[in-house]
């Protein structure tokens, strides 16, 4: 909202606990912080502006999110080296063949659909889970739990005994692959041979959450923005070759992950004429950074055909989304296929109905009925 901008690019901010710390609504600001290694993104250190949550707890091991160099370094290296070209070249064919299927699942359903439960959540949820090697039959034990674990409103018993869920279920994933490995990003941990089980438990979960429902929001979230733009969707239904574009665009309009960009200075610093402490906390919002008007023309405007680079919507600096590449991958064949399959694609009630996720960490639709 424009009011964040108002508030200046450094502002100071009350946490949930009550610690006073700083709200960042700068995009220049954003960046330099995010690349700034004074700045920890440490989990025991942090502190949210929204709930007291699980921030008490010392990191688990593999929770490379939530950790600073070097520890991080060591796990995003090996893990870069599992997020090969080849192996996202291998999941195109197969993402394709994944949507089509939803495709045709969405026509023998007749309209109205929800289009969250029938395309934008099932299609990340499968890609992940067969990167990953988790069989697909226990995805909706996978989507409770993630949902459970994002949700802001939900008391923190369930919010803990979902993340104990996933946890327990990773564990044996990975005694699994080890016994019997298959081409698949857990198994390829498991022939390393330098992790142990825990900290390649605790990785699965983290790609398992990071990379599903983030996805999932983008897809849905996305459908609605260009069903209620019918301008700007009538640009993308004139051109297909702008996909590429209007998924940037859309990343960098929408900015899904809206809270939990957290850091904490690890010493006095000195940033934008003021002085932050050591041990206070900064909440960042990519949103605001997304929308900064110092740094995008027309910043509240949605423009597919424009040239959106620069968006920090995947984050930036060392914990930069590690699976972009893959999120990409699969919004444009959602989009460009859903688009080229229902060219009468509608919203089936009033855009004000849908129903939007305030109360979880990121945004999109809870729902979204579609009819064509
Ligand atoms: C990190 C956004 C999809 C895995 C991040 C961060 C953002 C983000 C903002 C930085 C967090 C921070 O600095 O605190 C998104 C969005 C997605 C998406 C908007 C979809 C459109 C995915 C997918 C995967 C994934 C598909 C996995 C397959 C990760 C991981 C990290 C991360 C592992 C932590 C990286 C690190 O700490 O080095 N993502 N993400 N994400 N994302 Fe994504």
């Amino acid at each position: 909202p424009p009011e964040l901008h108002d508030r200046g690019p450094l502002s100071r901010l009350a946490f949930a606990d009550g610690t006073v710390g700083w709200l960042v609504t700068s995009h220049k600001l954003t960046r330099a912080i995010l690349a700034d290694s004074r700045f920890s993104a440490r989990g025991e250190l942090r502190k949210s502006p929204i709930r007291d949550n699980l921030s008490d707890e010392p990191t688990k091991p593999g929770m490379f999110i939530a950790q600073d160099a070097p520890e991080h370094t060591r796990y995003r290296r090996l893990l870069t080296g599992q997020f090969t070209v080849r192996r996202m070249n291998q999941l195109i064919p197969r993402i394709q063949e994944i949507t089509n299927e939803h495709i045709e699942g969405m026509r023998r359903h007749g309209p109205p659909v929800d289009l969250v439960q029938e395309f934008a959540l099932p299609i990340p949820s499968l890609v992940i889970c067969e990167l990953l090697g988790v069989p697909y039959d226990d995805r909706a034990r996978f989507q409770r739990d993630s949902s459970n674990m994002l949700s802001l409103s939900k008391p923190i018993e369930e919010v803990r005994a979902a993340v104990e869920s996933v946890e327990g279920y990773m564990l044996d994933l990975v005694k699994a692959k080890r016994e019997q490995p298959g081409d698949d990003l857990m198994s390829g941990l498991v022939q390393l041979n330098e992790l142990t089980d825990e900290e390649m438990s605790n990785i699965g979960f983290l790609l398992l959450v990071a990379g599903h429902e983030t996805t999932a929001n983008m897809l849905a979230l996305g459908t609605y923005t260009l069903l209620t733009n019918p301008d700007q969707l009538a640009v993308l239904r004139s051109d297909e070759s702008l996909v590429d574009n209007a998924v940037e665009e859309l990343l960098r309009y929408l900015t899904i992950v809206h809270f939990g960009t957290t850091r904490t200075a690890l010493e006095d610093v000195e940033l934008d004429g003021q002085l932050i402490k050591a041990g206070e906390p900064l909440a960042i919002s990519l949103p605001a950074a997304n929308r900064d008007p110092m740094r995008f023309v027309d910043a509240d405007r949605l423009a597919l055909n424009g040239t959106p680079t620069g968006h920090v919507a995947f984050g930036h600096g060392i914990h930069q989304c590690l699976g972009q590449q893959l999120a990409r991958i699969e919004m444009r064949i959602g989009f460009a296929t859903l688009l080229r399959e229902f060219p009468t694609l509608r919203l089936a009630i009033e855009p004000q109905d849908v129903p939007m996720r305030e109360d979880m960490a990121i945004y999109g639709v809870h729902s979204l009925p579609v009819a064509w």
